[in-house]
């Protein structure tokens, strides 16, 4: 199934490039160059992870989510790298990209993973973000999920009262741990990340009859 127009998947990627450009250059594709970063990711994108909101047939905010059953929200391939960025460049980027993904949180079958949440920065304050996650507890809910996790670099820091707010508990700090890995991410100003968890039974009565997959 392939329902995102060539023009949504567009609008998607330059949203998340857009508020998550550090990140994009450094961890996930390690380049620079806008345009091709803006194509891959548009390309990249799986429609099975995805939450979007939409006022007046404008994209203004888009959840990337994974999942045990659905674990690639950013399903770059190898030709899609080469596609964008040539053959000779593309095999250090794409094998970054592998190596950052296993560094990631271990999805378990109870776990709803949110891999990106972003609000286009006109309509942010308005409460989408909010009713994003919301969303997605319902969602996760209805997928039998009972865990929603968010990991956050420690310079988003004042967001912490935004997932606060919303059920979340901060669980640990953590630093990236491989060597490989933590040159770019303390250039991506990612080396240490909050691991933020809503216990789904225990903080929303709607979620309370989800049944855990496992
Ligand atoms: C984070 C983000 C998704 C929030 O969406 P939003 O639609 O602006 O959030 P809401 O309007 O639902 O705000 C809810 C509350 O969180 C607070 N909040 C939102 N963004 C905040 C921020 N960047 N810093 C501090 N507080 C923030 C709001 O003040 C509001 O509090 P209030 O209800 O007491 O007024 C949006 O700011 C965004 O896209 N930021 C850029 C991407 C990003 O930084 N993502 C974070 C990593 S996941």
């Amino acid at each position: 199934m392939n329902s995102l127009t060539p023009d949504t998947r567009l609008d998607i990627a330059q949203l998340i490039y857009q508020t998550h450009m550090s990140k994009v250059h450094h961890l996930w594709l390690h380049s620079s160059d806008s345009q091709a970063c803006v194509a891959l990711i548009a390309e990249g994108i799986s429609e099975d992870n995805l939450l979007l909101v939409t006022r007046q047939g404008k994209l203004v905010g888009v959840a990337l989510f994974e999942t045990q059953d659905f674990p690639h929200a950013l399903n770059f391939t190898f030709r899609f790298f080469t596609r964008h960025f040539g053959v000779f460049s593309s095999f250090r980027k794409w094998l970054a990209f592998i190596c950052y993904k296993r560094a990631e949180i271990k999805l378990t079958p109870e776990t709803f993973h949110i891999e990106a949440l972003v609000v286009s920065p006109d309509f942010q304050g308005q409460g989408i973000g909010s009713q994003m996650v919301r969303d997605a507890s319902q969602l996760a809910g209805e997928l039998g999920k009972t865990q929603l996790v968010v990991e956050l670099p420690e310079h988003y820091q004042k967001m912490l009262a935004f997932y606060h707010q919303l059920g979340f508990v901060t669980k640990s700090k953590e630093k990236v741990k491989w060597p490989i890995l933590s040159r770019f991410a303390r250039r991506a100003d990612a080396s240490s990340y909050y691991v933020l968890e809503k216990d789904l039974l225990k903080d929303d009565p709607a979620c309370r009859n989800a049944v855990p997959s496992s």
